[in-house]
């Protein structure tokens, strides 16, 4: 279970639970408050003007509440949300099926919209922009082409990788949001509201513990209480105080920068077998046995922003707290050689 507990809390779809602890409305949903002041701004403008809302794109590393917010986006206005998924939607008229079920004002939430297939991307264009499609009927020489009129909708749409994503689906969003890594005080908030939920009790001492060991997301927030709630149930005396958290915690292999077992191997492997780097990505993820995918997207962006490694046009570098993490003494480098690095 530890070695992988990140990814794998990460990858796997969403449980009854899950969705009980999803906050309903902006009130509830903790941090990113510039992304719900601006999101909030333009539902109350859309509704002013009883107009559709501008189409909306989430970034961000998995876990840190795209779903969350589509959903209460779809609350907030009032209008039914239809969700798909880029690798869901594989031929043109799976598309046109989903837009063309859509009514006026409805939100339409494409997850990994980066993976809708290049032809698909295009067809979503003109429905983006002119609320249009066309569409093929019959077959043969007598297939034609002819334009639908659709219901003004809206698209959310999520990413976890916005550098895969084309300009031209960019631009035709009306707003881009980049979520951040949540603060250890705004998971303890998290943490304390779903221990409420799940009915457990906790000492802020423990919220904190693992608001602290959450890798800055939400998601692995609740998944760490409620990994710590079977631990005090079965190990103390169901309260989840500090030390039952710390405890808990570290049975799992997650220490207190919220570095699990992959993060560390990673590091291992730069250090180690790299020299620090510059190395690239696929090649550390042959030396760790894990696929470059999980580790572009969940690893790397964490130990990017804990400042352990550095993106440079050459590759990955340890840096300084990398060394540090694994009990090596960091080598000194002169100014032209860090510059060099970098
Ligand atoms: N700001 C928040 N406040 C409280 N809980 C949150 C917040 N953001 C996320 N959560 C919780 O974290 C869980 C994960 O969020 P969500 O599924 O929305 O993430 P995501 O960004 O869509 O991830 P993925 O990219 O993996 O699909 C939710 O079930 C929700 O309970
Ligand atoms: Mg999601």
């Amino acid at each position: 279970m530890s070695e992988n507990f990140f990814e794998k809390t990460l990858s796997e779809p969403p449980t009854e639970l899950d969705s009980s602890l999803r906050p309903p409305d902006f009130d509830q949903f903790a941090g990113q408050e510039k992304i719900k002041e601006r999101l909030m701004l333009m539902v109350e403008a859309a509704k002013m003007r009883s107009d559709v809302l501008h189409h909306v794109l989430l970034c961000g590393p998995p876990g840190l509440g795209k779903t969350t917010l589509a959903t209460i986006i779809s609350h907030a206005v009032g209008a039914k949300l239809h969700t798909s998924s880029g690798p869901q939607i594989e031929k043109a008229g799976d598309l046109a099926g989903l837009l063309t079920n859509l009514e006026e004002g409805d939100i339409l939430f494409i997850d990994e919209i980066h993976r809708l297939h290049p032809s698909i991307e295009e067809y979503l264009y003109p429905a983006m922009e002119d609320f249009k499609i066309d569409i093929i009927i019959d077959q043969g020489p007598s297939a034609r082409s002819i334009e639908l009129n659709l219901p003004r909708f809206t698209l959310v749409g999520a990413t976890t990788r916005q550098g895969m994503l084309t300009a031209p689906l960019r631009s035709r969003f009306g707003m881009v949001n980049r979520l951040d890594y949540y603060t250890e005080e705004e998971l303890a908030g998290i943490v304390t509201r779903s221990a409420g939920i799940i009915k457990v009790p906790i000492e802020p001492g423990g919220a904190l513990e693992i608001g602290r060991r959450a890798r800055g997301t939400p998601r692995i927030a609740n998944s760490l209480l409620r990994w710590s709630r079977d631990y005090a149930q079965v190990r103390a005396d169901g309260i989840i105080t500090t030390e039952v958290a710390d405890k808990a915690l570290g049975m799992i292999d997650i220490d207190s920068d919220g570095i699990d077992e992959m993060d560390r191997r990673i590091l291992e492997a730069m250090i180690h077998k790299f020299e620090g780097g510059p190395v690239g990505l696929r090649t550390v993820a042959v030396a760790v046995g894990e696929d470059p995918t999980s580790i572009e997207e969940v690893n790397e962006p964490y130990l990017i922003m804990r400042g352990f490694i550095a993106r440079t046009p050459r590759g990955r570098v340890a840096l300084a707290p990398a060394y540090e993490k694994i009990g090596l003494e960091p080598p000194r480098r002169t100014l032209s050689e860090q510059q060099d690095l970098l």
